[in-house]
């Protein structure tokens, strides 16, 4: 019965898949996630946009300069994404990242938006995100990830928004 009803609600046929729904259901609603971001363009602020609705409605998205680490009392995820400027993240994201507070309890991730060549020549903000994590105690739960822009000030490549989606639902299995 219980099946029966949970297949009309999410439209899966067989109960492994049904079972599958409702974990997937649980995690997005238990999870309390922070997305601190800085955004000059406004391009790393649509990567963090998407990234927010896919893990769900306790997700806080915040600019970093109304972040502090209060925030994260209740946060059980921290996800900080920047720009590429320079090699590396904007000084409001690397000075947010120094005050941080010991984050042993917290899962993370660090995304970053940059122009599509190799890291070598672009450098990428968001493994300097991930290590300054690292240093704080976060647990890293999925590797650095950048999405691109076309230009200084973007728009993003075609497709990385859906990219960004599939980043969260990455996040959201570990
Ligand atoms: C001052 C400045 C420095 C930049 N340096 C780099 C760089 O080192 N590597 C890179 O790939 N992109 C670089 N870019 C391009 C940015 O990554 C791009 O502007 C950014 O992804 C756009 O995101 P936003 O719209 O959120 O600001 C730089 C842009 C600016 C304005």
């Amino acid at each position: 019965m219980i099946f029966y009803a949970a297949h009309i609600v999410s439209r899966r046929r067989t109960p492994s898949a049904i079972i599958k729904y409702y974990i997937q259901l649980m995690t997005t609603y238990a999870m309390n996630a922070l997305i601190v971001y800085d955004s000059q363009f406004g391009n790393t602020e649509k990567i963090a946009k998407s990234i927010a609705e896919k893990i769900g409605k306790q997700t806080k998205t915040i600019h970093v300069s109304k972040a502090d680490s209060s925030m994260l009392k209740e946060a059980v995820m921290l996800i900080v994404g920047s720009p590429t400027q320079a090699w590396r993240a904007t000084p409001a994201i690397r000075l947010f990242l120094e005050k941080l507070p010991d984050i042993k309890d917290i899962s993370a991730a660090a995304f970053d938006t940059r122009f599509k060549r190799t890291r070598l020549l672009t450098g990428s903000a968001a493994h300097g995100i991930a290590k300054a994590l690292e240093r704080k105690g976060a647990r890293l739960i999925v590797p650095p990830e950048s999405f691109f822009v076309k230009d200084t000030k973007g728009p993003l490549l075609d497709g990385e928004i859906v990219r960004a989606e599939g980043w969260a639902r990455l996040i959201m299995q570990v």
